[in-house]
């Protein structure tokens, strides 16, 4: 895996360059926030990327509970590997949701259920906040007292408008967005190579 996070002692041009990216881009890092690292696909070239190119990329080190942003088409993905208390957390939100089933949201059929993901412990989403494609902060503290308190159990929450999303993307009620947020065509190539552009075969 070839993660671009900051590294404590590096200064100068480079990490200049890496806060510019990351701050820019993914808006993840923060006093409020949890830092996430950018993770490189290998594949293909940026200019076939920048034409719609299928991206893959190594997730055999991402830990538990930690997540990481991988570029499609110009759009940061959130690529997260949930716990197994994070997914059970998740059937208990249904009454705070808007769409806790994703009738209305967009992500491909083969994507069902509550974890909205192919492997229920790797979640991946685009992370750009369905209202006006801001980049949601990842806020996994179950108990924030900013997003609710006691009834936070972590998720993803847009600074610009304050949005809040569930840790499988879906929405709350009485924010401004309205869809949970995209799941994008993915597949598993193998079981740590993840290919995002394009479609899995299970139906
Ligand atoms: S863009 Fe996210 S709440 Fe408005």
């Amino acid at each position: 895996m070839n993660d671009k996070s900051s590294d404590e002692n590096e200064t100068g041009e480079g990490r200049r360059r890496f806060l510019v990216v990351a701050t820019s881009v993914v808006g993840a890092t923060g006093a409020a926030g949890v830092a996430v690292p950018f993770l490189s696909s290998w594949s293909p070239s940026e200019k076939a990327k920048a034409a719609g190119a299928p991206v893959k990329a190594d997730i055999s080190k991402l830990e538990l509970g930690q997540m990481v942003v991988v570029e499609w088409r110009g759009k940061p993905v959130y690529v997260l590997h949930r716990t197994a208390k994070q997914l059970s957390s998740l059937s208990a939100l249904t009454d705070q949701l808007k769409d806790p089933t994703s009738v209305s949201s967009k992500q491909p059929g083969y994507i069902k259920g509550e974890s909205r993901a192919l492997r229920p412990e790797i979640l991946v989403v685009e992370g750009l906040c369905t209202h006006l494609g801001c980049a949601p902060k990842f806020r996994p503290e179950v108990g924030a007292a900013d997003l609710g308190g006691d009834d936070w159990q972590g998720g993803f929450f847009c600074p610009c408008h304050g949005s809040k999303f569930d840790l499988s993307g879906r929405v709350y009620s009485g924010v401004p967005a309205s869809e949970n947020l995209v799941v994008p065509p993915y597949r598993f190539e193998s079981e740590y190579v993840l290919e995002i552009g394009v479609d899995s075969e299970k139906a």
